[in-house]
């Protein structure tokens, strides 16, 4: 599977069952216009084409079965099943990333790079990775035997000196040349990548994302509220950003996409033909996370949460203006004035700290602050709450913590941000959808709060379904690795092999 070399010969192996739904949507929709009576519901369901299955919605629909050239898959590799056994070959594998995770927290792409290659050593493959010396040695759970570091002191900016990472990758590369180079985003420059086939870049937030983060955060604005000075200039370098990436992308022989939305991002406005671009939705480790109500109950007991809760929403992150408080905020303090008893037996906790933490507290004492939590108790958190909260206006790739909450048996009230919206949470049997506004954000808490205890729980078991069978960190190791072998050698780039 060659950058320069690629087959167009399987891309007719699907008979397109949306095509099909599409037209069998239509003539409904038209006997639905002469019937009248579930025509209001088609008013507001416009018919999609993406949406496989128009009843049961996406969320029980399973892409149709696939087999050919990995490189004509036209959904998520986390759809295909792979064999649980390490395959023969064992890879020897090169990995950029800006970071190496110091402790238990680390930000989205560090944890994928860690989550992954902690896995993918599991499976007896080697990874040699390239990074900026993380200020301690990494400790023993972190080292095995077939993770090697090469560590870098920092350039003055933080970044990774790509001069001596570059020398110390073909040090290592001549002893033993590597099978395959993973970069997290830029974390191997484009100028470095540029003639290699075997590189695979895998993005965590692109610029055109951040388009839509900025378009949502300056409607969030408050009535009132100046828009800052700076603005204008920021959101129009933005627009230049993505036509830098579009430039640049192209040097990387692989993109892997980490969520449906930003594969189709990269095929349609980065310009990456097809069969470049492969989506692998992240994965989070289903061991850590995982559904215990026991271990929840004791939670909510040693925070103070009385048994006699109605209802308990959580949230998690840092607590700061663009990860949408404001709004969440407002839509609370509105409901507190007006239907105050509603509230008088839901308990908010909070997993992080921040700048409107305090904003929080000053809601009640039923908001519970409870600062930053290490996994291990992160995970206690997201059992001890009824539905996760994820009001956040800068979204980008996949969100983690999605999919720790869904993984841990808890639907989620999200932003309407389409990585999460178009892969995780896609449809209302696994939770709630809101478009960042104050309004939208109150009605469905008023949702949430009439549902209540029995219909959550029934809408987090499948979420729970869902995340078991595509978010968990196996599944997201099992594909990467598929991708991997099939860089490195083509047979590997058959789907089913008499093994899946
Ligand atoms: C790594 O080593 C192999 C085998 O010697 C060689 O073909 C390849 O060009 C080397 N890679 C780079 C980037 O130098
Ligand atoms: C890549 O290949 C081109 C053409 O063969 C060559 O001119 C260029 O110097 C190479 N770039 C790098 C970074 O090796």
């Amino acid at each position: 599977m060659a950058k320069n070399q690629y087959h167009h010969h399987h891309h007719n192996n699907n008979i397109s069952s949306s095509q099909f739904s599409l037209h069998f949507c239509y003539v409904l929709f038209t006997l639905a216009l002469i019937s009248s009576i579930p025509f209001l519901y088609f008013s507001i369901n416009p018919c999609k084409a993406q949406n496989l299955n128009f009843f049961s919605s996406k969320a029980a629909a399973d892409p149709p079965s696939f087999s050919g050239h990995l490189d004509s898959l036209p959904f998520a590799w986390n759809h295909l099943t792979f064999s649980s056994n390490p395959p023969p070959k064992r890879l020897n594998i090169a990995l950029f990333v800006k970071k190496w995770p110091r402790g238990d927290r680390a930000g989205g792409l560090e944890r994928h790079a860690l989550t992954l290659h902690l896995a993918l050593a599991a499976r007896g493959h080697a990874t040699h990775v390239f990074t900026v010396y993380p200020g301690a040695r990494p400790p023993p759970e972190l080292s095995p035997p077939n993770l090697h570091y090469h560590f870098s002191a920092p350039t003055r900016s933080g970044g990774l000196d790509q001069g001596l990472a570059w020398q110390q990758f073909l040090a290592a590369n001549s002893t033993r040349a590597f099978d395959v180079i993973h970069t997290e985003s830029v974390g191997l420059h484009h100028f470095h990548a540029r003639n290699l086939t075997n590189v695979a870049v895998s993005w965590h937030g692109i610029a055109y994302e951040c388009v839509h983060s900025d378009i949502a955060q300056d409607l969030a604005r408050a009535p009132g509220e100046p828009r800052p000075v700076k603005l204008k200039s920021i959101i129009a370098d933005r627009v230049f950003k993505v036509i830098e990436e579009v430039k640049f992308f192209d040097d990387y022989a692989h993109h892997v996409a980490t969520s449906d939305h930003v594969g189709d991002i990269l095929r349609r406005i980065y310009m990456i033909p097809q069969e470049r671009v492969h989506v692998i939705l992240n994965g989070v480790d289903e061991k850590i996370f995982k559904h215990d109500p026991s271990r929840g109950l004791a939670f909510r007991r040693k925070h103070g949460v009385p048994d006699s809760a109605k209802l308990v929403l959580g949230m998690s992150g840092r607590l700061v203006k663009d990860k949408g408080h404001p709004i969440m905020v407002e839509a609370l303090k509105q409901i507190l004035r007006e239907n105050a008893l509603l509230l008088k037996d839901v308990y908010l906790l909070v997993a992080g700290d921040g700048p409107w933490g305090d904003r929080y507290r000053e809601l009640g004492k039923n908001m519970l602050v409870l600062g930053p939590l290490d996994r291990l108790v992160l995970s206690d958190f997201y059992n001890a709450i009824d539905v996760f909260v994820h009001p956040t206006l800068r979204a980008q790739g996949l969100d983690q913590t999605v999919l720790e909450a869904m993984l841990s048996g808890k639907p989620v009230m999200v932003a309407r941000f389409a990585g999460i919206t178009e892969s995780a949470i896609v449809g209302p049997e696994m939770g709630y959808v809101f478009s960042p506004k104050v309004v939208q954000v109150k009605e469905n808490l008023y949702r949430v709060i009439k549902d209540g205890r029995d219909v959550l729980s029934k809408k987090g078991e499948v979420a729970k379904q869902r995340a078991l069978k595509l978010f968990t960190a196996s599944k997201m190791a099992a594909a990467f690795e598929r991708m991997f072998l099939c860089i490195s050698n083509e047979e590997y780039c058959r789907y089913p092999l008499p093994s899946d």
